[in-house]
């Protein structure tokens, strides 16, 4: 049977964990050719390995996407190794510290702006060069549901989330009639480890208060909809954020 993503090679950033380790898994069982690049080898290659067991094509890059020479060459190997790019998943990222913004460090600031936004400049520029060379591409932008909320004591995540929207849209104006459609999901909280490592149970009850769903979300419930809007079935759809929130942002 013909599979959604046979033959298509895929670079999945920050592909070691939680949302990224999800969409590889989901975009291998259909027929992709997955890139895991993590900063986290023993991750990425722990992941890349699995896919491979259960029949899948992976392969483990190590790479720092705050670095565009990084980013440069995380390209360069997704080519050299499958021959081409057709999608990538722009989604490493941290939380960074909680804290207001008078009391924000200039370093703590430029290290999350550094990960979560500018990387998804670099990330674009090297992709969407490469996709230009064969005619075409999707990209999915891992912003957040606070790429349009404010959260308290967040400044430099929320302040990069809401540039990964606009990123998004400028990508889907340059690009769309070249045959490159770029979009940004906006996630609600998440189980993942970037979640769960800062939780206690009171802070847990308080994220899962602000999901009227009554529940955090799943990796995989975020990943379904990245398949989506990766897949030939989306498109239409460029330049634009998707929420999976329960109903988080409705509010
Ligand atoms: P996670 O911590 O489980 O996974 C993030 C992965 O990115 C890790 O494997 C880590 O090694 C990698 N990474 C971090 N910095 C990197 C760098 N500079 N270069 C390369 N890889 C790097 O986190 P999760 O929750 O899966 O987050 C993935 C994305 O989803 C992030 O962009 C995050 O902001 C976003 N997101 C997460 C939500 C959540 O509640 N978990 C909610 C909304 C958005």
């Amino acid at each position: 049977m013909s599979k959604e993503f046979n033959g298509k090679v895929i670079i999945v950033t920050g592909g070691g964990s939680g949302i990224g380790a999800a969409t590889a898994r989901a975009l291998a069982a259909e027929g992709a050719k997955v890139i895991v690049a993590d900063m986290n080898g023993d991750h990425a290659r722990a992941l890349a390995s699995d896919i491979k067991g259960k029949g899948g094509e992976a392969t483990a890059h190590v790479a720092d996407v705050s670095d565009p020479t990084a980013v440069e060459a995380m390209v360069a190997f997704a080519v050299s190794t499958y021959g081409k790019l057709d999608g990538a998943v722009n989604n490493a990222g941290i939380g960074g510290p909680q804290k207001p913004i008078a009391d924000y460090g200039i370093e703590e600031w430029r290290k999350v702006i550094d990960v979560d936004l500018n990387s998804v400049f670099y990330c674009l520029k090297y992709e969407i060069a490469a996709m230009e060379k064969t005619g075409g591409g999707a990209i999915v932008n891992v912003a957040s549901i606070l790429g349009t909320n404010g959260f308290a004591n967040s400044s430099a995540y929320v302040t990069s989330k809401h540039g990964v929207v606009g990123l998004t849209k400028n990508a889907g104006i340059e690009y769309s009639a070249k045959g490159i459609r770029v979009n940004a999901v906006g996630p609600g909280f998440i189980n993942t480890p970037l979640v769960n490592s800062s939780l206690d149970a009171e802070k847990q009850a308080f994220l899962v208060d602000k999901h009227p769903i009554g529940r955090l979300g799943e990796s995989d419930e975020v990943a379904n909809l990245i398949v989506f809007l990766l897949s030939d079935k989306a498109s239409f759809i460029t330049g634009s954020y998707h929420l999976v929130d329960g109903a988080y942002a409705a509010q």
